[in-house]
């Protein structure tokens, strides 16, 4: 039988709002599509691809993958090339496609961390799976403290020059290396396009650090991810642990960390959304996108009906002071 062709909505630009990526050209959907999980080998083809299509439908444009997603590490991008190739080759110039390298993919000396024998082979591996002849942006994914940062950041460079990035960005490196490195790419005429790191209502310790605030002052574009922290800022786990929810995994996000006093937190939280008319999925995402700095917010999903849900936060971006103070009384935030 022949499939017949996706056709995307043609309203999907009507509701997704856009935002410029510190002092660049490119705007992103404020809600970016994550890759880490639901997009392995394990996860049905059709589930992956309701999903991407649902992103697309509803205006998210930024995709945000790296070379060890999956699992197994690749099938993350194996899966987007094939749901790339199915549906998505004719709107390839409105996709802004993200992957990464830093971890480690093969054996041996080379698979690894950031020289510039690992991050230009892993590229060509990326882009060999996905189906690509460039990506969008490519990241270094960590900071790696034994190799000399400028051959790093000079790999990042040459890729753009290459033609197989578009632009550069980095994702979690300690505030002064981060601060050292926009400048030295400054330099080269290779302006970092973003920083990633995680920040959601539980977790705040890139505003803490000035990780952020180094992003922003630096014309550096920031993209959270984690912002509902994997789940937890969700009514996935108001009464248990439900089959099949990433907690049942138990490799990222463990049952141990799911105590008494979160479950109560996670309550409060809930109903403070719920005062908001929103869900705490759409109350947490929307708490991110308020955050000064924030250029997106990247979202994980395990179906495309959780998705729907979560891009429904863009109709609710403000907060008022009381809730903003009620908020941080329920995560806690004024005893630390
Ligand atoms: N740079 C880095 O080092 C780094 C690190 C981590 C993540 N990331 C990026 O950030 C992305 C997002 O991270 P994340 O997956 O941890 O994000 P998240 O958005 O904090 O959590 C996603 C999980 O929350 C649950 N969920 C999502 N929407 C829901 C809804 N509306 N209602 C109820 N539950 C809902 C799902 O859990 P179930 O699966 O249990 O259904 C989903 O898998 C990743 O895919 C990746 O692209 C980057």
């Amino acid at each position: 039988m022949i499939e017949p062709l996706y056709s995307p909505d043609e309203k999907r630009y009507e509701s997704m709002q856009y935002a410029r990526s510190g002092r660049s050209g490119v705007l992103l959907s404020r809600i970016s599509l994550g890759f880490w999980h639901n997009f392995g080998a394990t996860v049905p083809l059709a589930t992956a691809r309701d999903i991407m299509r649902c992103a697309f439908d509803n205006g998210v444009v930024s995709m945000d993958l790296a070379n060890n997603y999956g699992p197994p590490y690749g099938s993350a991008e194996e899966t987007f090339g094939e749901i790339f190739r199915k549906d998505f080759r004719p709107y390839r110039d409105e996709l802004f496609i993200a992957t990464k390298a830093g971890y480690d993919m093969w054996p041996g000396p080379y698979g690894n961390w950031g020289s510039r024998k690992y991050l230009m082979a892993s590229l060509d591996q990326s882009l060999r799976r996905m189906g690509l002849d460039y990506v969008d942006v490519f990241y270094s994914h960590r900071f790696d403290p034994d190799t000399p940062v400028e051959e790093t950041l000079t790999a990042l460079v040459d890729i753009v020059r290459q033609g197989k990035a578009l632009y550069i960005a980095l994702s979690k490196w300690p505030r002064e290396a981060e601060e050292a490195a926009y400048r030295f790419l400054d330099n080269q005429g290779c302006h970092c396009l973003l920083y990633q790191d995680r920040l959601n209502i539980f977790d705040r310790s890139s505003e803490q650090s000035g990780r952020l605030k180094t992003a922003s002052d630096a014309g550096v574009g920031y993209i959270a991810f984690s912002p509902l922290a994997q789940g937890l800022l969700t009514d996935r786990y108001l009464n248990g642990i439900p089959e099949g929810s990433r907690a049942t995994q138990g490799r990222f996000l463990k049952a141990e960390q799911i105590t008494q006093e979160i479950i109560e937190r996670i309550k409060t939280l809930s109903q403070i959304a719920a005062n908001r008319g929103q869900t705490l999925a759409q109350m947490a995402t929307a708490w991110v996108l308020n955050r000064p700095g924030v250029t997106s917010a990247i979202v994980g999903c395990s179906s495309a009906s959780q998705l729907r849900d979560t891009i429904s936060s863009i109709d609710r971006l403000d907060f008022s002071e009381e809730e903003l103070r009620l908020i941080d009384a329920a995560a806690g935030i004024d005893k630390v």
